[in-house]
């Protein structure tokens, strides 16, 4: 009989302690977290992951004291951007103190970090009295878990998963650094441009980077699925037959003939519809359908979260 993979938060702090990986919810996606402080336990995320050393983690947090250990700033932004959006999907770039590992931020002298809005997660934080590393619980460049069914498929050998149901928002936090004018969007969430500029506004500038880096966040190939994915409107295989398709659509528009069809948000919700994508990506990858055809949303607010995420997805796939 197959061992079970799933353990309480008692157990999972313990683990943690211990410098082992536990997968656990956050409102955004699954994360695979270990001790942010402890560069062994670290290193065991690149490994399970399959992760390049290049790509930096964000560090997660139930306080703001943590906040301090971890930082070397004063930033009185911070605290507007703390009340506003935390507990939630938004990671925040910031100078890092010593006693963050280089590992941690592939030796980058920043952190990024964020407090999720997520029972478990805060609560594991609290019980293993230390700030976790956590990318999301999947191999590098696949899709990210929202479910447990989702990362027992990516890793079928991992027995240290806490199951919390199905994450809320569905994809990645926002992730912003902090200019002299402003703040920066360094990848897409639900949290948009919009929210952000009624707490601060938005940098005119680009910030000058400490060295250039690929970070995954910027990757034009990333959150693939194992089928070739399309984009509609955009060039498809001279084959391609929609009886053999399988449908991303967001309202359910236009649907004849497709294999398979998933609707991300009948009402049109573009937040329902962040909420349903990379679930609907799973099932379609996992079925018998030969490529995947998703429509395009407008790139704004949420819209250009959602694209961020397609685009990516097909970008491998794209016919040039
Ligand atoms: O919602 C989320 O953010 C999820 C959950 C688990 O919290 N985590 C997540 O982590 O998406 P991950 O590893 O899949 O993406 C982290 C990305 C990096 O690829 C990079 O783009 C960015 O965060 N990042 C982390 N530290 C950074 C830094 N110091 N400077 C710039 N970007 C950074
Ligand atoms: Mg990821």
């Amino acid at each position: 009989m197959k061992k079970d993979p799933f353990i309480n938060i008692e157990e999972a702090a313990l683990l943690i302690k211990k410098g082992e990986l536990v997968i656990f919810p956050t409102e955004t996606v699954y994360g695979v977290g270990a001790n942010a402080l402890d560069p062994i336990a670290v290193s065991k995320i690149f490994e399970l992951k399959e992760r390049p050393h290049f790509d930096p983690l964000i560090v997660h947090i139930s306080s703001l004291d943590t906040l301090k250990k971890l930082t070397k700033t004063e930033d009185a932004r911070i605290k507007l951007l703390a009340e506003a959006f935390w507990p939630g999907p938004l990671t925040i770039v910031l100078p890092k103190s010593d006693l963050v590992p280089d590992i941690v931020t592939s030796g980058l002298g920043t952190v990024g970090i964020r407090m999720p809005d997520n029972k478990i997660a805060l609560d594991l934080i609290e019980k293993s009295g230390c700030p976790i590393a956590a990318p999301s619980a999947n191999k590098f460049g696949r899709l990210s878990p929202t479910k447990t069914s989702h990362i027992t498929k990516q890793f079928p050998d991992f027995y240290s998963i806490i199951e919390g149901g199905e994450t809320k928002v569905g994809i990645e936090s926002t992730i912003i650094t902090l200019n002299d004018d402003g703040f920066e969007i360094l990848r897409h969430g639900i949290i948009h441009k919009d929210e952000l500029e009624k707490i601060i506004p938005a940098s005119k500038q680009k910030v000058i980077r400490e060295k250039e880096i690929i970070i995954s966040g910027m990757l034009k190939s990333h959150y693939s699925p194992n089928t070739p994915i399309y984009l509609k409107g955009e060039t498809l295989p001279v084959d391609f037959k929609k009886d053999e398709a399988g449908l991303i659509s967001f309202r359910g528009d236009d649907t004849e003939g497709y294999k398979y069809v998933k609707v991300l948000s009948q009402k049109s919700d573009l937040k329902e519809a962040a909420v349903n994508l990379f679930s609907a990506l799973h099932i379609l990858e996992e079925s018998d359908c030969k490529y995947i055809l998703a429509e395009t949303v407008e790139e704004k607010g949420i819209g250009l979260a959602i694209m961020e995420k397609l685009k990516k997805a097909s970008y491998q796939y794209k016919i040039k």
